[in-house]
């Protein structure tokens, strides 16, 4: 069979990234042009920045990756870009920019959804890896349990009833003065402290989550008692909401009988909750999986991947395809 060749274009948070992936899994290339350093000053994403940035840079990020792929706009198959969730001004950029070069090299366009991409991540990484599986989409905007029926077929099983937990993560660590992103801050400090500091876990009948409570509890907390040892609650707060995250895959896997579990999105970086899931694997005599850490935080390979998947089976979008800040998986 031919190769398959997919751009693929992620803009839909403060991380502009092209890549070029061969048959869904063979990364050529993955640039990413990543804004942390401007958007730290203000202590989290600034919507109308991250989109200025991704229009100074997302041609120039584009040049780059093609050079390092080796290959020329000839060699692509398709285009693939985010068009949601996200930011709506930032996902404008990307396509926009992924529906002129669709149109200008006469190459069809696929809409991925920034989810999908995400448990893509695992597909990279994973050569072997295919579905059916479970996935716990954690990220900063989503808190997913998913099962995935097959490439482009989802069933959403629980997610967050209010906050994601990369959000948890991101509020926690600037109340206790780490730097945005503030996830990457606490798996480090935590290391160095004692889950000794009760916290309160949020549980319901069905598979959903819920981080606001514990995320305010720390808040309390640490207004209440601003010398509370910060490594202590660190490790705390990590331990806490890996057991809700743990509590509702393993009824998850038990209510499904998958015998695959894979974690994805920007806290699934995250040491400890790898480390809690990999002990649960054996426990439960179940393969566990995530991502190489490059590929777990926003990344255009990973949408790359989705996009083949997407493109094989002939869900090709319009011109008129549009950003979508609310975009839903296993809605549409
Ligand atoms: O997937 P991602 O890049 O963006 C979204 O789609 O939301 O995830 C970003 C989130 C941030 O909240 C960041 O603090 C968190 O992932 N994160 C981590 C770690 N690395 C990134 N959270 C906990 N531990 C980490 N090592
Ligand atoms: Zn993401």
């Amino acid at each position: 069979m031919k190769d398959i060749m997919i751009l693929g274009i992620e803009s839909s948070c403060d991380e502009t990234s092209v890549a070029i992936v061969k048959n869904g899994r063979q990364v050529l290339t993955n640039t990413i042009n990543t804004q942390i350093e401007i958007h730290k000053q203000f202590g989290g994403v600034v919507p109308e920045i991250a989109s200025r940035k991704h229009i100074e840079n997302i041609s120039n990020v584009t040049k780059i990756a093609l050079k390092d792929a080796n290959i020329s706009f000839k060699d692509i198959d398709a285009v693939a870009c985010t068009y949601g969730p996200g930011l709506v001004g930032a996902l404008l950029v990307g396509v926009g920019y992924a529906k002129a070069l669709s149109y200008a090299l006469d190459k069809p366009l696929v809409g991925v959804n920034h989810i999908e991409g995400h448990i893509a991540g695992n597909y990279i990484t994973f050569p072997e890896l295919e579905p059916p599986f479970l996935c716990l989409v954690i990220s900063g905007g989503h808190t997913h349990l998913i099962y995935i029926r097959d490439y482009t077929e989802f069933e959403i099983l629980g997610k967050t009833r209010d906050d994601a937990i990369g959000e948890a993560y991101d509020k926690v660590a600037r109340v206790i003065g780490l730097e945005y992103p503030g996830g990457p801050k606490i798996d480090k400090l935590a290391k160095d402290g004692k889950a000794e500091i009760t916290l309160p876990e949020t549980y319901f009948d069905n598979l959903d989550f819920s981080f606001s409570g514990i995320k305010t509890a720390v808040l309390n907390l640490n207004h209440k008692q601003p010398d509370i040892n910060k490594a202590d609650l660190c490790a705390s707060f990590e331990k806490a909401t890996t057991d809700m995250l743990i509590n509702n895959t393993q009824k998850a896997v038990k209510a499904i009988k998958v015998n695959k579990i894979a974690l994805a999105g920007g806290v699934s970086a995250n040491s400890y909750i790898r480390q809690r899931f990999k002990k649960l694997g054996e426990e439960m005599n179940i393969r566990v999986y995530y991502p190489e850490i490059k590929l777990c935080t926003d990344n255009a390979a990973m949408i790359a991947s989705a996009g083949y998947y997407n493109f094989i089976k002939g869900k090709i979008s319009g011109l008129d395809l549009n950003a979508v800040p609310n975009l839903k998986i296993g809605e549409n």
